[in-house]
């Protein structure tokens, strides 16, 4: 294995960032090239067709380009979708993002487990088999938030967000039958976890939040285990269409050692 073979870290747009984060501190020294699908973004409202062609695709010509040491697709709506389909084309070992619904299971008192993502995540099946495996005997809400994916794209450019897209994603949840007794949020998409204080003030005090983001960096150091690294290059960002949005992100990917971006 070569030591600057990097762990290529895939998401729709900057959610993936989150789970960079948990990387980071588990792995300081592992190469990493951030990918973002800008041209696709967001995912949350395209078919299961277009997501699965998309994701498997791009990492195809991804892994061939770049020859990742392990894939992450840190992106729930991409792994709950297509990680199989993935998994069957890829030789590279890859570490997907599913819905942290066995955690939140462990954690609530109520019963009563709320769950954020996409539209398209909480209509899957994979979701569904969660639930039944880990959650059977709580109630698990769930409700689609993509305005959140929006927000986070905003606040990582350094733009205005409207207070009052929390309040609806909380709404969302805490309307449903049994709502008011929510304790745990599952954050079932990659960006949300960058919106947590506003959420945690929205939702109340009381209410945990529960991510993935740890559970796969833990993942990828398990899997990298006695491997050496050894960055040749600073990592990068890379994107699937050149746009303004690129420079509009530049300082939230510097202060996360993403020094340049560059494009498919
Ligand atoms: N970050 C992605 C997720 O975890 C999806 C955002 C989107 O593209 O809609 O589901």
């Amino acid at each position: 294995m070569d030591a600057a073979a990097p762990i290529l870290i895939f998401d729709s747009g900057v959610g993936g960032l989150t789970v960079l984060d948990a990387v980071r501190l588990a792995l300081p020294d592992a190469p990493v090239i951030y990918a973002a699908d800008n041209a696709g973004l967001p995912y949350g409202n395209k078919t299961e067709a277009q997501i699965a062609a998309r994701v498997s695709g791009l990492l195809g010509r991804m892994t061939e380009r770049f020859r990742p040491r392990l894939v992450c697709i840190a992106c729930n709506t991409a792994s709950t979708i297509a990680l199989g389909m993935v998994r069957e084309v890829l030789e590279v070992p890859i570490v997907g993002t599913v819905p942290a619904i066995k955690p939140a299971a462990a954690l609530t008192a109520s019963g009563v487990i709320g769950l954020l993502g996409t539209e398209a995540t909480i209509r899957q099946g994979y979701v569904d088999g969660l639930e039944a495996e880990f959650a059977a005997d709580k109630t698990l809400l769930r409700h689609a938030a993509p305005e959140l994916v929006a927000a986070a794209e905003a606040r990582l450019r350094g733009e205005p967000v409207n207070p009052a897209v929390f309040a609806r994603a909380a709404q969302g949840l805490r309307a449903q039958p049994a709502g008011e007794r929510i304790d745990t949020v599952v954050l079932a998409c990659t960006h949300f976890p960058l919106l947590l204080p506003e959420l945690t003030a929205a939702f109340g005090s009381g209410v945990r939040f529960v991510d993935g983001a740890q559970g796969i960096a833990r993942r990828i150091a398990f899997l990298t285990q006695g491997q050496s690294f050894a960055r040749s290059a600073p990592d990068f960002a890379l994107f699937t269409r050149d746009g303004p949005e690129i420079a509009a992100l530049a300082p939230a990917l510097a202060t996360r050692g993403l020094m340049r971006s560059v494009t498919l």
